[in-house]
């Protein structure tokens, strides 16, 4: 690992779940730890960059040398991202980003009663496809977690969000623990890892992509 991989770079990171409101004491959320993400944000400033993370509600402490932004709403962290890009050279998307949010949020406790209930879902923006799509966007990576069909799926998202990178990861290896199993995608083909805490996996990811960025820049 060398360690300045990535001196002079910005880059911004999403992190953790996001947490959608449904009314002042309930919400739709999922169980991602945060855990990824902070691994890859320290693993970015052990190779010089300055980093931004964008972390929805987790219970870890914020990387020494890390800008948090919390946030918790899809919403919030697409507003947070938008605001940190400018002069960004990177950004991550490690959040597992609630697709769908309440299509309104009550302002007071919903009340029990003994009737059926349903609640109307609307789509939340997909921050990392608008940020690939910027005119001047920076190298973007994915993550995508699955729980079957690993390959089609991330190769999937891949192209579809133009990404030149994607990390994909099956839910039941990745989510909440210390270790995980990482599949890197890239235009030259899988790159699979053994599996690792994700501290070590984090720092591969930082080395190729670090490659990636030269590779892009000499071209
Ligand atoms: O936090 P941990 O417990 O350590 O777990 C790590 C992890 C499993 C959450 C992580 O490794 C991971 O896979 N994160 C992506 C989760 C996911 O399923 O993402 P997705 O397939 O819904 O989205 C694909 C990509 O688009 C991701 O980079 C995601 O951050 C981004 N996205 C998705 C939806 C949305 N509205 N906005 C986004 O930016």
């Amino acid at each position: 690992f060398t360690p300045k991989q990535l001196a002079g770079r910005k880059v911004v990171l999403t992190a953790g779940p996001t947490f959608e409101a449904i009314d002042p004491v309930r919400g739709i959320t999922n169980s991602s730890s945060g855990k990824m993400g902070y691994a890859l944000a320290r693993a970015c400033i052990r190779a010089g960059a300055e980093v931004i993370l964008v972390s929805g509600p987790v219970a870890l402490p914020v990387p020494p040398g890390a800008r948090r932004v919390p946030v918790a709403s899809a919403l919030q962290m697409r507003d947070a991202v938008l605001a940190a890009l400018p002069g960004t050279d990177v950004f991550i998307g490690v959040a597992a980003v609630a697709d769908y949010r309440p299509a309104e949020s009550a302002e007071h406790k919903i009340k029990k009663s003994a009737v059926d209930r349903s609640l109307a879902l609307t789509p939340n923006p997909d921050i990392l496809a608008e940020v690939a799509a910027l005119p001047d966007a920076p190298f973007c990576v994915g993550f995508a977690a699955e729980s079957r069909d690993l390959d089609t799926y991330a190769e999937g998202k891949r192209r579809n969000k133009k990404l030149p990178l994607l990390v994909g990861n099956l839910v039941g290896d990745g989510l909440g623990g210390d270790d995980n199993t990482i599949i890197l995608y890239d235009d030259a083909g899988r790159h699979p890892l053994p599996r690792a805490p994700k501290a070590e996996l984090a720092q591969h990811i930082v080395t190729h992509l670090a490659a990636l960025l030269d590779a892009r820049a000499a071209s």
